[in-house]
């Protein structure tokens, strides 16, 4: 195992109901801005729920944070914050308006005359406006880490920025917010949870067993819930797990003391960039190519996930290998999630180029586990996906 320091201050509030207890979790005298997205919260009872718990506090609201929270919208927010001397922060929604606020949370304290230099620059926050989360989508895992992705349509940009000032205070997951997602987004969350094992796992052996098998343990839980919350988002029992599920993805712990790669997430954020794909999505179309193309660097911990995961018995190495992409491709279109590039769009025949382009121009020279993949192979790979 490698070494690690882990740290994860989140409380989290987990179960039925827990929302009422909010007034227990923001600081008292709080000045509260609570931030939304497109409006599914008013319909799904969510909002009067947030309302009824914080009756008594000073709260101000700014809804409209799109998917692939957008730079110029949260600068409207951020205005807000800064004339209104906000203090606390409240996301209710998914990764987005997560994300949306952890943005806010940063550029409120930050110095600098342009807060997308915190993206541009790759500045981390050390210290930000303190938020909590109420998550109504199980997938990013962004209500127990300190990551958070913005997009900016004006220059077709979608950057990564992070910090340990920027986990929630707390999070509240109550599973019975699911029961409203529309299909396609329970499909997206369960291939962004499963992608988000597959980039902590995928790698080579380090003899981190208790970490392979959590993460072997999440992907096969995922693959045991997909179905039935497909059919069922209402089924409490599997909603739970679910949930759980895209949390423990991504807090930090299967990350511990094991490499990672994270070329997948790479690749896909400049497709959601270049054609506004959702996230979960273009992680689908890269993940095959990718693994086939890193197969000689990967072909163990492939074999591994085959038989640990799939239940693949038979074949050498390399068919195991082969046949957990095949699998992992096959899972992805049993939730209705295409794998191919131009199943999305028929303006691909550059994007490689293009994504080459950009990774030599941010310098980005060497991705994955070993930071070896070139702007030339990313090319490659992302060709293989067409
Ligand atoms: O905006 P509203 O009206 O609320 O509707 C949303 C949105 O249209 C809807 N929705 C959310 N909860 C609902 C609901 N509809 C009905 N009932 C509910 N309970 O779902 C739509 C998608 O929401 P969004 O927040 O965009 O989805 P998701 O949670 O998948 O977040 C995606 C964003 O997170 C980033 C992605 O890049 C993308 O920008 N990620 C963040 C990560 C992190 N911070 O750690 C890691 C991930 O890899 C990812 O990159
Ligand atoms: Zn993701």
């Amino acid at each position: 195992m490698l070494n690690f320091e882990f740290k994860n201050p989140t409380k989290i509030l987990f179960g039925k109901g827990e929302i009422a207890k909010l007034s227990q979790e923001v600081p008292k005298n709080a000045k509260i801005l609570m931030v939304y997205g497109g409006g599914s919260i008013k319909t799904n009872g969510i909002y009067e729920q947030v309302k009824t718990a914080l009756k008594d506090f000073e709260m101000i609201e700014f809804g409209g944070v799109p998917a692939n929270p957008e730079y110029s919208v949260l600068l409207k927010a951020l205005d807000i914050i800064k004339k209104e001397k906000i203090t606390f922060l409240l996301a209710v929604g998914g990764g987005s308006v997560i994300d949306g606020v952890k943005f806010l949370s940063s550029a409120a304290l930050y110095k600098g005359a342009e807060p997308w230099d915190i993206l541009a620059n790759s500045i981390r926050t050390y210290e930000g406006l303190p938020f909590g989360t109420v998550l109504t989508l199980p997938a990013t895992g962004s209500e127990m880490n300190s990551s958070s992705v913005i997009s900016r349509k004006e220059t077709k940009q979608k950057l990564a920025m992070g910090g340990p000032g920027l986990f929630p205070v707390f999070s509240i997951l109550d599973p019975q917010v699911i029961k409203s997602i529309p299909q396609k987004q329970i499909a997206n969350g369960l291939t962004d949870a499963f992608t988000h094992v597959l980039e902590q796992y995928m790698t080579y052996p380090i003899g981190a067993w208790l970490q392979d098998r959590f993460a072997e343990s999440i992907m096969q839980t995922l693959i045991e819930v997909a179905p039935k919350i497909m059919t069922d988002p209402s089924d409490y029992t599997i909603a739970s797990e679910f949930m759980w599920c895209c949390t423990m993805a991504l807090n930090g712990l299967i990350q511990k003391g094991v490499p990672g790669d994270w070329a997948i997430h790479s690749m896909g954020h400049e497709l959601t960039a270049l054609y506004g794909i959702d996230h979960a999505r273009t992680l689908a179309i890269i993940a095959p190519s990718h693994y086939r193309y890193n197969i000689e660097s990967k072909k163990e911990k492939l074999a591994q996930y085959a038989e640990r995961v799939w239940n693949v018995k038979n074949g050498s190495t390399l068919e195991k290998a082969h046949e957990a992409i095949l699998k992992t491709e096959e899972f992805f279109n049993s939730l209705d999630i295409k794998t191919k590039l131009s199943e999305y769009t028929t303006d691909f025949s550059s994007t490689g180029k293009i994504i080459e382009e950009n990774f030599n121009q941010r310098g980005l020279k060497g991705i994955g586990e070993h930071r070896n993949l070139t702007p030339a192979d990313v090319r490659q790979i992302v060709e293989m996906s067409f």
